[in-house]
């Protein structure tokens, strides 16, 4: 009873980067508001977040020139508190910002959970896992797939130079859980030192920390290229008919 005391008083908050323009996606608008079954990529990232019982409340970063994001924040439940700060000029200066604006409601020892707005598909299941793997982790750590396909490492010119090794490699996904403190020490920490990490756990990485790896979902993809969008589409078709 003591023990459940102790971890339900600890709270989770979201922060969700969506300041992104989508270069590689090529497309007219940035790829977080391209329609995806029915409605644009980052509503899917949010209701999913805002949906979940355990989260107290979301921050979005969102990019100073955007004007999409009040048609995305009317279709919202407001169930819960969804804060909007600035985002910046690379992922980890959108993240900082956020980190930021939670102190308001935040406590340092609670955790938040980063997660791409262009990341569509994630679950309530994958959720759960994170949150409870590491309920009592001194460090956090993020949902991970383990590295699929055989890695070759190329030359200047395109060719293979080696196979690696991927027994021990991993694609790092989102969210990515720490407590609201020590990230944001290690992120400003990071960023001071020239570092533009390209998610958390390498900001908490590089303060020494060792994050830990928590198995997720391989269709927790991110929206990078345009054939990823056909294939979140059939991911979230596919679930919306088998329940
Ligand atoms: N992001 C952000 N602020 C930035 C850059 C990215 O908040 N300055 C967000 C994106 O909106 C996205 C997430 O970080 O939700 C992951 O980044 P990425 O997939 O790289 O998105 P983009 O930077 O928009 O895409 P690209 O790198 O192809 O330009
Ligand atoms: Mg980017």
């Amino acid at each position: 009873m003591e023990r459940r005391n102790a971890v339900s008083s600890v709270r989770h908050w979201a922060l969700v980067p969506a300041a992104g323009i989508g270069k590689r996606m090529g497309s007219a608008i940035p790829k977080q508001y391209l329609p995806l079954a029915g409605r644009p990529v980052i509503a899917h990232s949010l209701a999913t977040l805002m949906d979940y019982p355990r989260i107290a409340g979301v921050v979005v970063a969102i990019s100073a020139e955007d004007e999409r994001w009040p048609m995305i924040a009317t279709e919202l439940t407001a169930a819960k508190p969804l804060r909007v700060v600035t985002g910046g000029a690379e992922r980890c200066h959108s993240v900082l910002n956020g980190l930021e604006a939670l102190h308001a409601w935040a406590a340092p020892s609670d955790w938040v959970l980063v997660h791409d707005a262009a990341r569509p598909c994630l679950t309530a299941g994958d959720l759960d896992r994170l949150l409870v793997e590491l309920a009592n982790d001194p460090v956090g750590g993020l949902l991970a797939i383990p590295v699929r396909d055989t890695l070759k490492q190329a030359d200047a010119a395109g060719r293979i130079m080696a196979t690696v090794d991927r027994s021990h490699l991993w694609h790092a996904l989102t969210p990515q859980m720490f407590r609201l403190g020590i990230l944001h020490e290690t992120l400003r920490a990071a960023l001071a030192r020239g570092l533009l990490v390209t998610d958390e756990a390498a900001a908490m990485e590089a303060a020494g920390y060792a994050p830990r790896l928590i198995e997720g979902r391989a269709d927790n993809l991110k929206i990078t290229r345009p054939e990823d969008l056909a294939l979140a589409e059939f991911y979230l078709a596919h679930r919306a008919a088998t329940g």
